[in-house]
């Protein structure tokens, strides 16, 4: 038997635990070419919750009765399928599940060959897909180039936070929007150059331009919203706008904020590119060279929030949907 977190019931707004329930299933027999996996890092991404609506995304959603998607780091044991011998590690998209069922044509599935004494966590999150995905916005789709001024919202959370680094990296000056002060703290204590909290500041406009008296070279979305409507007037000549995510709407999902300034994509010949890291294969090779580069001499600094036992998985998740967490949010098992 495996344990399960099935969707009970849809959520209307930030989910609630009601709207989850754990079930014990039996484990389905192996077919050919399939192998069965052991959980060992569930990833919490906010894209979960449009899965949780009944309206197709990216991807369609999750039936209610069925154990809900996401991201799993795991280790193969039971396998009919010699590419995945029993023993290696996979990340893809599966079900939060202690034990999960793969066929090679799973989405979003590779084998992970963690190094030794290097977190398994590291491969869900700054050494796998969140570092994959800042290290596209900032490069690929931000185009950020030295001396430039980049502006990151949802700093302190698991692509922000690993955004600024590398914005900083390359020799940018960054500023984060956060939703409280010790996140504020955070990302100035992993070097971003300035930290706004943005529910301190009446008018937010006003303290990006005291942050930013050039204006933003690239801004990178992972709100969307009335933030946008803010940012998109105090862009400069020429700028980008890489959109990642747009959490800021994700919990209603009827009623998306209708963002008023677009008309100045054209004043200031703004580019604004919306992103899903696995689009940009070409990079990706280059990008894990220079993660795993930066975390071994210790340039590139993980912002985790890990808890442990999938009973935690909901909690989890509803902490990052309701704007609570800090760094990268994962379940061990
Ligand atoms: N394009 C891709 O391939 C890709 C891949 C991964 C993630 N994403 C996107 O990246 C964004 C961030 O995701 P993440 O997994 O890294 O999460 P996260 O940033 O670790 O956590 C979410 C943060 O978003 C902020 N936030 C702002 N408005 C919010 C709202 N209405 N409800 C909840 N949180 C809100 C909160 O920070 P403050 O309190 O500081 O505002 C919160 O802590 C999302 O939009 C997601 O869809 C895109």
């Amino acid at each position: 038997m495996t344990r399960h977190i099935i969707l009970a019931s849809r959520p209307t707004g930030v989910p609630l635990p009601e709207n989850f329930r754990l079930e014990d299933r039996r484990d389905p027999v192996l077919g050919a070419g399939e192998f069965r996996v052991e959980t060992k890092v569930f990833s919490l991404d906010a894209a979960i919750r449009g899965f949780l609506d009944d309206r197709p995304s990216y991807l369609p959603p999750v039936e209610l009765g069925e154990p809900v998607m996401g991201m799993s780091l795991g280790e193969v044991v039971e396998s009919n399928n010699e590419d995945f011998p029993v023993g290696s590690y996979v990340r893809a998209l599966a079900t939060w599940s202690e034990r999960y069922v793969l066929t090679p044509s799973a989405l979003g599935l590779e084998t992970v060959h963690p190094a030794p004494g290097v977190p398994l966590e590291n491969y869900m999150g700054v050494q796998g897909p969140v570092g994959l995905t800042a290290w596209v916005g900032i490069n690929v789709i931000g185009q950020v180039k030295p001396g430039e001024t980049v502006l990151i919202s949802a700093a302190a959370g698991a692509t922000g936070s690993t955004a600024g680094q590398i914005a900083k990296l390359k020799g940018c000056k960054v500023i984060g929007l956060v939703g409280n002060a010790d996140k504020a703290k955070t990302i100035l204590d992993l070097g971003f150059d300035a930290a706004i909290n943005y529910r301190d500041e009446p008018d937010l406009a006003a303290a990006i331009k005291a942050a930013a008296p050039e204006g933003v070279d690239v801004y990178y979305d992972n709100v969307g919203g009335e933030t946008l409507e803010t940012i998109l007037p105090l862009m400069r000549m020429h700028g980008r706008v890489a959109v990642c995510g747009m959490i800021g709407q994700y919990n209603d999902a009827d009623h998306p904020y209708g963002v008023k300034t677009l008309w100045q994509l054209v004043v200031n010949r703004i580019t604004m590119r919306g992103f899903l890291t696995y689009d940009h294969q070409e990079h990706l090779a280059q990008a894990q060279q220079e993660l795993d580069g930066w975390i071994a001499s210790g340039a590139l600094k993980p912002l985790a929030n890990v808890r442990h036992g999938l009973e935690r998985v909901p909690e989890a998740f509803i902490d990052l949907m309701s704007g609570k967490t800090t760094g990268k949010t994962m379940v061990t098992v």
